[in-house]
């Protein structure tokens, strides 16, 4: 039987395929291009993200999953059904595998409705519903126990997730609509101020993932192209690395005062645990330099990062979907 976990994160879309030796079968951006009013759908992921800031008025770019809600149920379907067509599973066999499916820790009843609308309309039959830390911690190769809680940090593109979690369930967490798109903004105008440049969301995204980073003396250039403020004539400029720091530190800082927030509910003898045991770092921001070294030095904990950040809340979906025990004792809804 077919055996998927998907994660439809704001920033990308990760399957992995549990019932083979497949691994990450997909990973796309989760957004549509769509022409007019009636919002016809012109192309879905990787083609439609390539077109951002780049397309003439009648089209425009949405990410029908926002900041962990679907926000666009119509679009959200659509993109979703495209990915599972580009994965070359035939629809009746799709009625048939056990999905799995990450949310946003602590999840409203209602927004987990509408995964579970998504899903119905996508014709999947029988899915689980997981709380995105127990996925990273799974995917990060921690063995959850009662006695021995974990300390789970994910930074993503629209959404953070801080959780300490044992196999008994949640003991503290939450998650927070802060992430990679809020950098993104920051650098748009911090170049704008800085540089008189005015650059798009897709360069500022490459901007931060080339030379991004929080290395005491980041010293990365590159040349972002754009439009001048002054002129308005194409033009360009050199950033430096230096002078981005500020526009991703203020946001990891924000995501740490939500961390905080969790830490300090927690029972005496479980913060002794997460004290000892550290903090567990996954999610695409990890991947700036420096960002999991200053989270351990803000939180005076060690910490460890997943092998693949990006990717740790599917990989972790497989080692549940390759567990039945486990699956039934972490899935939030059931649907047979
Ligand atoms: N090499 C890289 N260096 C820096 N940042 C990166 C890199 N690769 C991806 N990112 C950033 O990581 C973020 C996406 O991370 P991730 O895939 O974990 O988010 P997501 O799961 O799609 O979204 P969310 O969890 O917020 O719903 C984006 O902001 C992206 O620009
Ligand atoms: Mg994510």
């Amino acid at each position: 039987m077919i055996k998927l976990a998907i994660d439809l994160g704001s920033s990308m879309t990760k399957i992995y395929r549990a019932d083979t030796n497949s691994g990450v079968v997909l990973a796309e951006p989760s957004c549509v291009a769509v022409v007019g009013e009636e919002e016809r759908v012109k192309a879905i992921g990787k083609e439609a993200k390539n077109l951002i800031g780049k397309t003439a008025e009648r089209t425009s770019i949405i990410y029908p999953v926002y900041e962990g809600e679907i926000v666009n149920m119509r679009l959200a379907a659509a993109m979703l059904k495209e990915f599972l067509s580009r994965i070359a599973i035939k629809s009746a066999a799709l009625r048939r595998a056990q999905v799995l499916i990450s949310v946003p820790c602590g999840i409203s009843e209602r927004a987990l409705a509408s995964y579970a609308a998504l899903t119905e309309e996508c014709g999947l039959k029988k899915v689980w519903f997981v709380e995105q830390p127990y996925l990273a911690a799974l995917g990060a190769g921690v063995i959850l126990t009662d006695t021995d809680p974990v300390f789970c940090l994910d930074i993503g593109g629209g959404v953070s997730n801080a959780a300490v979690i044992s196999a008994d369930g949640i003991i503290a967490g939450l998650s927070m609509n802060v992430g990679g798109n809020n950098m993104d903004a920051n650098i748009i105008s911090k170049i704008s101020n800085n540089n008189k440049l005015l650059v798009g969301a897709l360069t500022a995204e490459r901007i931060k993932n080339e030379i991004g980073s929080l290395a005491p003396g980041a010293l990365g250039t590159i040349v972002a192209e754009g439009s001048s403020t002054e002129t308005c004539q194409p033009s360009a400029t050199s950033v430096q690395a230096g002078d981005l720091t500020d526009c991703i530190r203020v946001y990891i800082n924000k995501v740490l005062e939500y961390a905080s927030e969790v830490l300090r509910t927690l029972p005496a003898e479980v913060a002794a645990i997460v004290n000892r045991n550290g903090v567990y770092l996954s999610g695409g921001i990890m991947k700036i330099p420096y960002v999991p070294q200053y989270i351990g030095s803000k939180l005076g904990m060690r910490y460890r990062v997943c092998e693949e950040p990006q990717f740790a809340a599917v990989l972790g979906g497989g080692v549940l979907l390759r567990d039945t025990v486990l699956l039934r004792h972490f899935a939030k809804v059931i649907e047979a």
